[in-house]
């Protein structure tokens, strides 16, 4: 990486931030707070929903999944469950995802983020072909990032930690696109536990170690894979239902798109 290369040819494009997160941990909350924020602060988003079972959302959506796809019908027409269902609508709407691309460039000047809500269960999008087409589309065209959106007051035992943060990090695999760790829901609990963890290593794995229920082994190469994970991330503490934390979930996004616009 080239670092303090100039970027006034960077004609700017929109920041895609792909907001995925285990069920439950607050996702459409998140994004509603998000959308709130920047029609609050002048900032140009543009709001994609790719949940095509999603009764209703919080906020109004300029590209909806819901309305080139209706889940039910599909679910019937190709005799699905709802996850089967979920994930065919998604293999649909991937199919026409350049055209998606297509309305994002057209619009690229007038837009400073696009905003995209995945589907609740956070492995129909992570690890289907589907997902993976998507994403790739617009990592091709924009900078892109996910943001990973941790439930924090959920994440408070070691192992749970652990777990999360291995699924993140095998989002960063996967996608090898930057993440942004979003610890959500610190109205209820505070992040700061996570902050330590994740700098210390050895408390984390003195954490680890006296859950007893653990193999203390496996444990201990995961916390060194992890430990290496956490070098290549932003953090930053949130709360979807207060709206703390936006400014500085803002500035990790536009980091990082700093950090890869020469790609672009
Ligand atoms: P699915 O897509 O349905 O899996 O959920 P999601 O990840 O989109 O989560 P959703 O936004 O539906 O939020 C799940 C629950 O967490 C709801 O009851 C929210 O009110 C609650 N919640 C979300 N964000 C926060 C937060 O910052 N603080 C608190 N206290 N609750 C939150």
């Amino acid at each position: 990486e080239q670092a303090g290369t100039s970027t006034t040819n960077f004609k700017r494009k929109p920041v895609i931030i792909i907001v995925v997160g285990m069920a439950g941990s607050g996702k459409t909350t998140f994004l509603h707070r998000l959308v709130c924020h920047t029609q609050a602060s002048n900032i140009r988003g543009y709001v994609m929903n790719l949940d095509p079972a999603v009764m209703t959302l919080p906020f109004s959506a300029n590209i909806d999944i819901r309305d080139t796809v209706k889940y039910k019908e599909v679910m019937k027409q190709f005799n699905l469950g709802p996850n089967g269902g979920i994930l065919t609508s998604l293999n649909l709407f991937a199919t026409k995802f350049d055209e998606v691309i297509s309305v994002i460039e057209r619009r690229a000047d007038q837009l400073d983020y696009v905003l995209v809500d995945t589907p609740g269960q956070i492995e129909i999008f992570t690890w289907s072909a589907s997902g993976a087409i998507i994403t790739e589309a617009f990592a091709s065209t924009f900078p892109t990032v996910i943001a990973y959106v941790v439930d924090t007051p959920r994440s408070s035992s070691p192992v749970t930690f652990m777990s999360n943060m291995l699924y993140a990090c095998s989002i960063l695999y996967k996608t090898r696109l930057p993440v942004v760790l979003a610890f959500n829901k610190t109205d209820v609990a505070k992040h700061q536990f996570a902050l330590e963890w994740m700098e210390d290593f050895e408390a984390f794995q003195a954490a680890v170690s006296s859950d007893e229920s653990y193999t203390s082994t496996l444990s201990q190469s995961l916390c060194l894979v992890l430990d290496e994970f956490y070098k290549n991330l932003r953090t930053v503490g949130v709360s979807a239902v207060t709206g703390a934390g936006m400014e500085e979930f803002f500035k990790a996004i536009d980091a990082i798109a700093e950090e890869y616009m020469e790609n672009y």
